[in-house]
């Protein structure tokens, strides 16, 4: 099965509705199984599920059990993860796209059931998430009294800053970087008003068919955020998630619509959360049948992974 049956069997489900939802998937996942999961989003069609701000969705390659992002209400992500049979202490690693609170609010539910899992998260200088400096940073100046200066002037090598969730497994990223066999992690600073300097990380898996590529906020640039991308490979298969247009204007989202479909020829979209209404209706149009609906509850599937490289 190619990875272009992946998102037409996705669009069938969509179809068929509030279908009964997949049973539990356990920790030896069929590395066949391939799929993506929305659990947080503020639009949707599912009963047993709670719409809210925010981003998390559930992701399934390679044999690998991926959360990304944890939306925003501990209690909401807790919700929809038990509706669709979604087991968080199951998990390889955890996925944190940027330190806003609709993308990092359930990490309390994520760590009462699954303390010590790996959280790849942004690195920031004094971030949420922790952060560490080497002691060069800062100058010095030895004309003054040992006890006038920092570490009586003998600091540590490294010097260590604290974080919101101290015994979590954060594992801080400044650099794009492939953490599991085709599995990557795409890495950019927002140069825009309002989120200026906010890192943040976009999740890319290189299929046979093309990257897909599933983004928190994309706060840096859904645009700037595939070009980052097409480093690992050119062809972009599919991209799910928030494109940060919400609150843009016509024809700015008309720059990035076209951009997406013509300058880098995106197969498949399937946008959610902060893209915003608009943007909704822009990339419908541009995309057609290869706008992929992805609301709270959506599992995007394939019935193997073909695609698998
Ligand atoms: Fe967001």
């Amino acid at each position: 099965m190619t990875a272009t049956s992946w998102v037409v069997s996705a669009a069938l489900l969509v179809l068929g509705g509030s279908r009964p939802m997949k049973s539990a998937v356990n920790a030896n996942v069929d590395p066949a199984n391939a799929q993506i999961t929305v659990l947080y989003d503020a639009f949707g069609q599912t009963s047993g599920m709670q719409k809210d701000w925010g981003y998390a969705a559930f992701v399934e390659y390679g044999g690998k059990r991926i959360l990304f992002d944890t939306g925003n209400n501990p209690d909401i992500l807790a919700q929809n993860a038990k509706a669709k049979g979604v087991d968080l202490s199951q998990l390889d690693f955890v996925v944190m796209s940027n330190r806003h609170g609709d993308h990092m609010g359930g990490l309390t539910y994520l760590l009462s059931v699954n303390p010590k899992v790996p959280i790849y998260a942004p690195k920031e200088g004094f971030g949420v998430y922790g952060a560490d400096l080497p002691s060069t940073f800062y100058r010095k100046d030895p004309s003054l009294s040992p006890e006038q200066r920092y570490y009586n002037g003998a600091p540590p090598e490294v010097m260590r800053f604290g974080s919101a969730w101290p015994s979590a497994n954060f594992r801080l990223v400044d650099k794009n970087i492939e953490i599991a066999p085709d599995i990557h992690l795409v890495t950019l600073v927002s140069d825009k008003p309002g989120t200026l300097e906010l890192r943040e990380l976009s999740l890319v898996i290189n299929t046979s068919d093309g990257l897909v590529i599933v983004v928190g906020c994309a706060h840096p640039g859904i645009d700037k955020i595939v070009e980052s991308a097409t480093a690992i490979t050119p062809r972009i298969h599919f991209i799910a998630g928030g494109f940060h247009l919400v609150v843009a204007p016509d024809p700015d989202i008309e720059k990035i619509v076209m951009a997406l479909h013509d300058r880098f020829k995106v197969e498949y979209i399937a946008p959610g959360h902060c893209t915003g209404e608009p943007a909704f209706a822009a990339l419908k149009r541009a995309f057609g049948d290869h706008y992929i609906y992805a609301g709270l509850g959506t599992t995007l599937t394939a019935t193997q992974v073909g695609n698998h490289r």
